[in-house]
């Protein structure tokens, strides 16, 4: 690493720390201040980082969101730490419990979902184990069997619920369900949500951070908020938000997301014994995701789109959700090499001026780029980290071992910022973010 800053070991022993500071008992904080609660995909990458450390602490956070999940088999965006405040929307403000008939008993979580990313954690969770002695390949063993029938729950709640028309892709009904909460990808379907009578609130998020730049706008919040309303309406229920959301989009990237999960998930059961009826029906889910990701691709470029529900409209825009098929496969040869180029080349990684080799949420070329607005153009390091991964899973380990290079120059500086600039490659956002070092921790592993 060629970058000034810290060294590997150092890097490592401050994640580590990190990990531990943030570490609120049998769940870790997303961020201490700014994310003070555990979020679903952030545990997900969490755990692929503690795994390295402690197998059993890994299992430990996987083990608390999946005791959150719901009846139908959601795994919650968020499930509240209890006694701890500091955040808005809070338990109060989603009523899950009053509201929705499948929200668990004696936990507080949101009312929406996140990004499929957990298969990877386990996945991660056992590659450790083996490597130990036998009391931690014991902890993994029970962790599988005790998990197994939610793990599955929680795909086939994807495949149903949140694909009800078949078309092989995930219908969101809330941005902040995509992970990727104000990407210019929403912009269309969020300008034609009318935010009636929002109840008033005051955000805590801009106290937190004072520059508000590098926040969501007061505009988006009012439409985020407005939509909870609509969700409360509608109790929560599947098929209710189905006809109920002024907001619904199909995700082409959590769509990928899901379908190389599903494959993951079904290796993991193929291995371990798991019942036939569901490595298939992963199988099917895999092969349907999949196809429906390449159904959305342009035939020359191989980019893919996301697609507004509401008015039937195809979303084309310059963003991180154009390399979807990357993650899962199934374009043709020359195609993908084509969006491989699209994806190294100047208008994404390979800008001239940027700093660091490493997939910006948004072209810089784009109209829709902020360099500094959450998720409209800065670096996400968890997000390279997830190329890393799935580049190596690909079988394209030099072009994954570049983007971890990348990924750890950047975060050489030992901030573990939530995100960074990408041509001055400051950090921004909240610092000490967990899934920042989780992802330092799995690349130094
Ligand atoms: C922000 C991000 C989301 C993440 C959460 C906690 O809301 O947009 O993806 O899960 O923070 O880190």
């Amino acid at each position: 690493m060629a970058a000034p800053g810290f060294t590997p070991t150092q890097l490592a022993a401050r994640a580590a720390y990190l990990l531990r500071g943030n570490d609120l008992g049998t769940m870790t904080s997303a961020a201490p201040r700014l994310y003070p609660h555990m979020w679903s995909w952030d545990a997900a990458f969490v755990s692929v980082g503690l795994a390295p450390l402690s197998v059993e602490r890994a299992v430990v956070e996987l083990d608390t969101l999946l005791s959150a999940q719901w009846s139908n088999g959601m795994i919650p965006h968020i499930v509240f730490a209890s006694g701890v405040d500091g955040y808005f929307p809070g338990p109060a403000r989603w009523q899950v419990n009053e509201l929705a008939a499948h929200a668990p008993v004696g936990v507080h979580t949101s009312g929406i979902t996140q990004p499929p990313v957990h298969a990877i954690a386990v996945q991660r969770i056992l590659d450790h184990a083996r490597r130990r002695g036998r009391t931690t390949r014991q902890v993994a063993g029970e962790f599988l069997d005790r998990r197994w029938p939610d793990l599955v729950r929680w795909h086939r709640w994807l495949a149903h619920a949140r694909d009800q028309n078949h078309t092989g892709r995930i219908t969101l009904y809330h941005g902040w369900e995509s992970g990727m909460d104000n990407s210019p990808r929403w912009d269309a379907a969020y300008a034609k949500v009318i935010p009636g009578a929002v109840p008033p609130y005051i955000r805590e998020d801009t106290s937190i951070v004072t520059d508000s730049s590098q926040r969501p706008s007061n505009i988006e919040y009012d439409r985020y908020l407005w939509l909870l309303e609509e969700m409360k309406l509608a109790r929560y229920d599947d098929l209710a938000l189905n006809s109920a959301m002024s907001f619904a989009v199909e995700d082409v990237f959590v769509s990928a997301i899901f379908a190389v999960a599903c494959d993951v998930l079904a290796t993991i059961g193929e291995d371990h014994s798991r019942p036939h009826a569901d490595v298939r029906d992963l199988r099917a889910w895999a092969d349907r995701f999949r196809s429906g990701v390449v159904a959305t691709t342009d035939a020359r470029s191989g980019a893919a789109r996301d697609r507004d529900v509401r008015s039937g409209e195809w979303i084309k825009t310059d963003t991180m959700a154009m390399f979807a098929p990357l993650l899962c496969g199934g374009l043709p040869r020359d195609t993908e090499r084509a969006l491989l180029r699209l994806f190294e080349g100047p208008r994404f990684c390979g800008h001239p001026d940027f700093k660091y080799a490493v997939p910006p949420s948004t072209s810089p070329i784009s109209r829709d780029f902020r360099p500094r607005e959450y998720w409209r153009g800065p670096v996400w390091p968890v997000v390279t980290w997830l190329f890393s991964w799935a580049f190596a899973r690909r079988g394209w380990s030099e072009r994954s071992a570049m983007l971890r290079e990348e990924g750890l120059r950047q975060a050489s500086d030992g901030s573990f910022a939530e995100y960074y600039e990408p041509f001055t490659g400051e950090p921004l956002g909240s610092m000490q973010q967990s899934w920042t070092a989780a992802s330092v921790l799995d690349w130094l592993g």
